[in-house]
């Protein structure tokens, strides 16, 4: 279309058509949602005619979006003054430094904040206005009026290089991402048992020899035998990628905190430098996932080593913190290290604990000298906290209860709600995961100040970090999976007001919003029409209900395993279930199958529906089922602890009592239990049952559980083996204690298993 064509055409659109322009106006979806949102009649059209007004430190920022204009929709805009501008403005009243006013009216933009960091977040706010069709050549944007601030300081995205190493691009889309969705801190986890990624000049053999393993464990760990893949694999950041990647942060309002674990996950360097350790053994770069006893010595010449480190990376992070990891630290060397003793005695230290807390405190007294503040892994909370530290609470909340207790300021991570390497469906056919589970929903319900904490206490709550841990995530592609579009959802959590979250809401703007992922490349994951199902009861009778994410579109289900297709029965009520079926289901829209298939077998037991109590509640994060999951018919995931199928209990001995509404002829009670270790999740050592019969008899028994390294341990108790006259049962009581304490070496070492037990089968 030539000039004059394109302005006849748009006149024709302007003055004999209004309405069809009002309509090109998209209606506004921003994800995070703004504080305040008034639509006003009306738009401002964006064209060649426009013009950039800005001054000072907005030059950026104006620059930011002029570049954006101009690849997306081929708009240069000039800058100078003109009856058709976007204005920034220097507005001293909006008190938050990230706040800001974006006014879209008929013929002029304005964007007001009191620094750039504010003009920022309104030109990505305005951008979520624009259209995501880029051939149109005079945009109509709704006039409105925005008035935002976020409310978290801290919102944050952890990646973990060191498992998987990405190329300065990926980094760079990564942070970019982060930054449209109104992100602004990226915790760069740049040293790992498995590899260490920061170009050190003083210390030439961690790129030599730290940043390099020589293969890798194929598949998950719980895969028994281990294999690996037999192929050299690694690679660092030069000093100068690293400067080119903070400065891109920097452009997009982002601050790196590098991570530069210790005294743990530091296997990688020690095999650089075997007088790192306590043994001065020779050791390789790990090359399967875990907790590793190879940790620092706190030697003096570790800590010169460190401090030498420190020195390089202070230089290369203009950001106040430097994350000293501190996380998963075994003591098993420093036990039997004279050295590490000789310390402990001498700094008249406890036990090997406040030896770490020994090592954290000198390590940040040194980086406080830098300018630089520490922020480490909830375990430098062990043995007493450094004077300044902010903690970083991963291992629930109790951490974050305890710093902000003792003053210190806290970023929530707890894995129930922000480890993004946990699986986000429970459908069979998602992607290997570390395991866990993690869905959209339950990460946009997280709210980061604990209940715990006094109003006063809550001040000390900075803000969230979605963490993204690598072992099964080789590619960038599965990186997105995994981070979107989770990472949307944590950005409202952190952005956003709780009286503007509305779960239903967002789901909506999502799917526009997955239309601008679509336009960047992302490889988000699509669960938005996935079906959900439970079990209900009603007149002793048992139902199956389906709900599809979202209720406009049409559930077609099956109950003889078949694949359910376009000609499938509508699901319109309950399923009920006479027998053990199999209900396979999925969303349509018309006739186009536009989930994935769901499928739960329904096992119709003895005990389903029956009067459960248990001794202690589950753990408030692994108890979504609630106790009548345990016998409802449907058993739990092979490969995740977190669906609502599984219950999990922190460190408590259980009693599961089952009282049956009519005495029952029992032939067999099973069950299994999670034994994920590196979760710090571990099946009991035995089970003891009770059960009593209907004639006041009571058979008690207690049965050992093998030792097992694999990911579920069954139990299974058959009374007919023992009892061959038809005895009809009342109760049954499982007796389950805890495991214990998790042994030395081990992830968790010292603290109390977690015990998560799946559906009680009575046959
Ligand atoms: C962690 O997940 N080890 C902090
Ligand atoms: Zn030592």
């Amino acid at each position: 279309m030539n000039f004059q064509h394109y302005l006849l055409t748009f006149f024709i659109a302007f003055f004999f058509g209004c309405n069809t322009a009002t309509e090109k106006a998209i209606e506004p979806n921003i994800i995070p949602k703004p504080l305040s949102q008034k639509i006003n009649d009306g738009f401002f059209i964006l064209d060649i005619s426009t013009a950039i007004e800005t001054y000072g430190e907005f030059k950026n920022v104006a620059n930011y979006l002029n570049s954006f204009l101009t690849e997306n929709y081929n708009l240069k805009l000039p800058s100078n003054k003109s009856n058709n501008q976007i204005k920034f403005i220097t507005d001293f009243t909006i008190k938050n430094d990230e706040g800001y006013h974006l006014k879209i009216n008929k013929n002029n933009i304005l964007i007001s904040a009191k620094t750039s960091k504010g003009a920022f977040y309104a030109v990505q706010s305005l951008i979520q206005l624009l259209p995501i069709k880029t051939d149109t050549k005079a945009i109509a944007i709704q006039c409105l009026v925005i008035e935002d601030e976020p409310q978290f300081k801290y919102r944050g995205m952890h990646l973990d290089v060191g498992r998987h190493f990405f190329s300065v691009d990926f980094i760079k889309k990564y942070i970019n991402l982060m930054s449209i969705l109104k992100m602004n801190t990226f915790h760069w986890h740049l040293t790992e048992d498995q590899g260490w990624r920061i170009e050190i000049k003083k210390y030439p053999k961690l790129q030599e020899i730290a940043a390099y393993r020589d293969e890798t464990l194929i598949g998950h760990y719980s895969d028994q035998p281990h294999q690996f893949d037999g192929k050299k694999y690694g690679g660092f950041y030069t000093q100068e990628e690293i400067k080119e990647i903070v400065k891109y942060a920097s452009d997009r309002q982002i601050t790196v905190i590098p991570e530069i674990e210790m005294p743990g996950h530091s296997q990688a360097a020690i095999a650089a430098y075997p007088e790192l350790g306590c043994t001065n053994k020779q050791v390789k770069v790990a090359t399967k996932w875990g907790v590793f006893e190879e940790v620092y010595c706190p030697k003096e010449s570790t800590f010169n080593f460190l401090e030498d480190v420190i020195d390089e990376v202070v230089t290369l992070f203009p950001g106040t913190y430097i994350h000293i990891g501190g996380d998963e630290a075994p003591k098993t060397n420093w036990k039997k290290c004279n050295h590490c003793q000789k310390i402990i005695k001498k700094e008249g230290l406890k036990d090997e604990h406040e030896l770490q807390s020994y090592f954290i405190t000198r390590m940040e007294k040194y980086i406080n000298s830098k300018g630089k503040q520490i922020i480490g892994w909830d375990e430098i909370l062990e043995g007493g906290l450094a004077p300044n530290a902010t903690v970083m609470s991963w291992r629930g909340t109790k951490g974050a209860i305890q710093a902000a207790k003792e003053k210190h300021n806290v970023v929530l991570t707890p894995q129930s709600h922000c480890y993004f390497d946990h699986y986000q469906s429970t459908n069979e056919n998602e992607p290997t995961a570390i395991g866990g589970f993690l869905p959209l929903e339950k990460v946009y319900r997280f709210n980061p100040i604990p209940k715990e904490l006094t109003k006063e206490e809550a001040k000390y709550v900075l803000g969230a970090q979605g963490n993204v841990w690598t072992e099964y995530m080789k590619t960038p592609e599965k990186v997105e999976y995994m981070a979107f579009p989770r990472m949307i959802a944590l950005s409202e959590v952190l952005w956003s007001t709780a009286e503007n979250k509305n779960y239903h809401n967002f789901k909506k703007r999502l799917v526009v919003y997955q239309q601008r992922l679509d336009k960047l490349n992302v490889n988000y994951a699509n669960h938005l029409y996935e079906i959900n199902g439970n079990i209900s009861f009603k007149n002793k009778q048992v139902f199956y209900n389906l709900k599809a994410s979202s209720n406009d579109k049409t559930i077609r289900f099956t109950v003889d395993g078949t694949n359910p297709n376009s000609t499938s029965t509508t699901y319109k009520k309950p399923i009920l279930i006479e027998k053990n079926t199999i209900i396979k289901a999925a969303s349509f829209n018309k006739q186009v199958m536009i989930s994935t298939i769901f499928s739960e077998s329904i096992n119709k037991h003895k005990a389903i529906g029956n009067p459960i109590s248990l001794n202690v509640a589950p753990h408030k994060a692994y108890n979504s089922g609630g106790k009548q999951a345990l016998i409802n018919g449907v058993s739990g995931s092979n490969k995740r602890y977190g669906d609502k199928e599984w219950l999990g209990f922190a460190g408590d001995d259980l009693e599961i009592t089952i009282n049956f509404n009519t005495p029952k002829e029992i032939n067999s009670i099973s069950t299994r239990f999670y034994n994920g270790n590196g979760q710090w999740i571990y099946a009991p050592k035995e089970v003891a049952l009770i059960l009593n019969i209907e004639n006041g008899k009571v058979i008690s028994t207690k049965s050992k559980i093998k030792n097992s390294d694999s990911l579920l341990v069954n139990f299974n108790y058959n009374i007919q083996k023992y009892n061959t006259e038809k005895l009809k049962f009342t109760t049954l009581k499982l007796i389950i204690p805890n495991y214990g304490i998790i042994p030395e070496g081990k992830q968790g070492a010292g603290h109390k298993a977690w015990t998560f037990i799946d559906e009680i089968i009575v046959e």
